[in-house]
């Protein structure tokens, strides 16, 4: 219900501000040279991420006990109503000691993301949204962009160890050759809020996991944005293509980086 809704938003912007909280404690505590896991190549895990996941899946179970809970670290089974959750997206910022990531909450009810939050500790700034109800930063509105030429467009291209680098390189050079300014900042959800934002004009990647997008997703379409329906398939668990633009940029940036419009076409355009 309505209620239901609005109580789980709230909750998850104060959960998504208290781990951002311990975040940015061990972000500025860290000791120089202190060692760190590797997941796989430049895949990090530091102690952070599992730490701040415990808090955000501990705040979430004792507020609503009957959701499921889907982490970037703990993984989980799950029923229709469920938390996507990355406690720390841009760990290998984070790990560096770059000031640019983010926390990542999303509700998913029934197949659909009716939540998303995401809470960038070192600006102090919270996005939020919720479907149907618009998108905001720190309580004010927000929209994307508007740019509708690619070539003034700055565009976030993401990558990561998991598809050739060949596919990758394609992707950039025809966006290079589109005219568009690229860039990689390396937290996936927190350029997708900054599309929402109108602070970039698209994030694009090829394959991303859904607890790095789902929030993220929601906010753009609810800024009045494109956004690949990235649920399609398997996606909760496995990831997708992630897109999202503004509309008016949709067609040439679904040429340009190979995404199938197959897995698009939830929102305005
Ligand atoms: C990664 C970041 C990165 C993206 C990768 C993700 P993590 O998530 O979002 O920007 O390109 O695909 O795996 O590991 O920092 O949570």
């Amino acid at each position: 219900t309505d209620i239901e809704l609005q109580n789980r938003l709230l909750a998850a912007c104060a959960i998504a501000r208290e781990a951002g909280g311990m975040a940015q404690r061990n972000f500025r505590d860290r000791p120089p040279g202190k060692p760190l896991s590797l997941k796989g190549a430049h895949d990090y895990l530091t102690e952070t991420d599992a730490e701040v996941e415990r808090l955000i899946r501990a705040r979430l179970a004792a507020a609503f006990p009957a959701d499921s809970f889907f982490g970037e670290e703990a993984g989980g089974e799950f029923g229709r109503n469920v938390w996507v959750v990355d406690p720390i997206d841009g760990t290998s910022n984070f790990a560096r000691g770059i000031p640019h990531y983010c926390i990542s909450i999303a509700f998913v009810s029934d197949g659909r993301t009716e939540i998303g939050v995401i809470y960038a500790p070192v600006t102090d700034e919270l996005y939020a949204a919720r479907r149907g109800r618009g998108a905001t930063r720190d309580g004010r509105a927000i929209t994307v962009s508007g740019e509708t030429n690619i070539a003034h467009a700055t565009v976030e291209l993401g990558w990561s160890t998991r598809l050739p680098s060949e596919n990758y390189a394609d992707a950039l050079l025809r966006l290079k050759q589109a005219g568009a300014s690229v860039r990689r900042a390396g937290s996936g959800a927190l350029a997708l809020a900054y599309v929402a934002d109108g602070r970039v004009d698209a994030y694009c990647e090829l394959h991303i996991n859904s607890w790095d997008a789902l929030a993220g997703l929601l906010l753009i379409e609810e800024a009045g944005g494109w956004a690949n329906d990235f649920l399609s398939g398997d996606a909760l668990r496995s990831g997708n293509p992630v897109l999202g633009c503004t509309p008016a940029l949709k067609d040439v940036l679904v040429q340009a980086t190979g995404i199938s419009p197959g897995l698009s076409a939830t929102a305005a355009a």
